[in-house]
């Protein structure tokens, strides 16, 4: 297992469309046991591929206090949604910034596990957020993209201005 690098906005490799994985062997699942360290490393309650620049379509999450509800989903799809419900986020590839944004209450998704067994899951609560969340990472969306143009901007002077000051 490894700690990998993590992108961070506006790093154009995360504008990258993730690719479907063809088969799940042990390639792949060598890369969901590094998206877990790493995003319990972090710490994060959810991962994408796309966010440590391999743009193959696979996400983990884990939303439990313990750690120890750990999720993979590779080529997930949402087959199904349900209501509208308004969640502070945030995200490892934009440190620092939590914004509110909305996004179905209850999802249906379909995806293949690491034994490449298909799973369907009905989500709700945070779960259901960081789904929806970690599968825009895998289309190159931020949800910084879901903001205002106007707060989209301040964002941009903000983490500008942090970076001139990181010496
Ligand atoms: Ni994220």
């Amino acid at each position: 297992m490894a700690i990998l690098d993590i992108l961070h906005y506006p790093d154009p490799r995360l504008r990258i469309k993730a690719q479907p994985v063809p088969a799940v062997d042990d390639g792949v699942r060598r890369l969901v046991s590094d998206l877990f360290e790493t995003m319990y490393a972090a710490p994060g309650i959810g991962l994408a591929a796309t966010q440590v620049n391999v743009h193959r379509r696979v996400i983990v999450a884990d939303v439990s206090e313990r750690h120890d509800q750990p999720w993979c989903f590779i080529n997930p799809r949402v087959t199904g949604t349900e209501g509208r419900e308004q969640t502070e986020e945030g995200c490892l590839s934009v440190p620092g910034v939590f914004e509110t944004v909305e996004r179905a209450e209850r999802i249906q998704v379909q995806a293949l596990n690491a034994q490449g067994e298909m799973v369907n899951l009905v989500a709700d609560g945070l779960l259901a957020v960081c789904i929806q969340h970690e599968i825009d990472h895998l289309e190159g969306k931020l949800f910084v993209d879901y903001l205002s143009i106007l707060k989209r901007n301040r964002l941009r002077k903000k983490l500008a201005k942090a970076q001139r000051l990181a010496l």
